[in-house]
């Protein structure tokens, strides 16, 4: 993996913007895209950018479970608001937080992921090294399937909920299997909560503990952290 650490997200944001265009205009189509506050300076460069993705095609990492799309805290919100509403791509997926049929969910994720190839993947991190909401103790061949979130995660995205009894407790999370599958994976961490996921990632040992860790075994692996994240290094 190449690390890469600059001043400011801001900075960072400017360079994943940069591989993002290179990998459109070298003929990428599907990105992996992902949530969180970590990828929203890129999502607004991207914004204000000429990037056209109307032949490009946008699979979402995760969503969580019981929320619907019009739920101001749902991914799917989170991505028209950020990205889709001013930048459309020719299609769109991200799992349906209010599927009632889960099994069926799960299979159609996953055949979407198997006919449409990431070329790029986006990803934040946890600050339990979680990539997508693939907790600690993920299977490394795992595919997309329901997860019971951790209270930290919980705990860390309780701030985005009225009260932590809104935060929803099950998520559907591409697995991590497949995110190994992408061609190119752009991995962005900021500020000081990420530094210790960050030093465990690059410097401790390749563990389902860490499972942001599974990444040093993916051949094109950039990851762009700001000076708090890499505090640690
Ligand atoms: C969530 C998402 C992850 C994201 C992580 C970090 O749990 N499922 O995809 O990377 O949180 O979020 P943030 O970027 O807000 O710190």
């Amino acid at each position: 993996m190449n690390i890469f650490v600059f001043e400011t997200s801001l900075e960072a944001s400017q360079y994943a913007y940069d591989l993002v265009a290179k990998a459109l205009e070298s003929g990428a189509n599907t990105f992996g895209l992902a949530t969180g506050s970590t990828p929203e300076e890129l999502y607004s460069i991207i914004r204000d950018s000429d990037l056209d993705f109307t032949d490009a095609k946008a699979v979402n990492l995760d969503e969580y479970y019981g929320l619907p799309a019009d739920n101001d805290q749902s991914y799917a919100y989170f991505m028209k608001k950020h990205l889709f509403d001013a930048k459309p791509f020719a299609q769109t997926h991200i799992p349906d937080g209010t599927a009632t049929d889960v099994e069926k969910e799960i299979e159609d994720y996953n055949t979407i992921l198997s006919e449409n190839p990431v070329d790029l993947q986006i990803l934040g991190i946890g600050s339990n090294g979680h990539i997508g909401f693939n907790e600690p103790g993920s299977p490394f061949d795992s595919k997309t399937r329901l997860v019971d979130l951790t209270d930290e995660t919980i705990q860390a995205n309780k701030r985005n909920f009225e009260s932590e009894a809104d935060v929803p407790k099950k998520a559907f999370s591409m697995g991590i299997g497949s995110i190994l599958e992408s061609k190119q994976i752009v991995l962005m961490a900021f500020g000081e909560n990420k530094a210790k996921a960050v030093k465990e990632t690059v410097h401790g040992e390749v563990t389902p503990d860490v499972p942001a860790s599974v990444l040093k075994n993916h051949s094109n692996t950039v990851i762009l952290l700001d000076k708090a994240a890499a505090s640690q290094l």
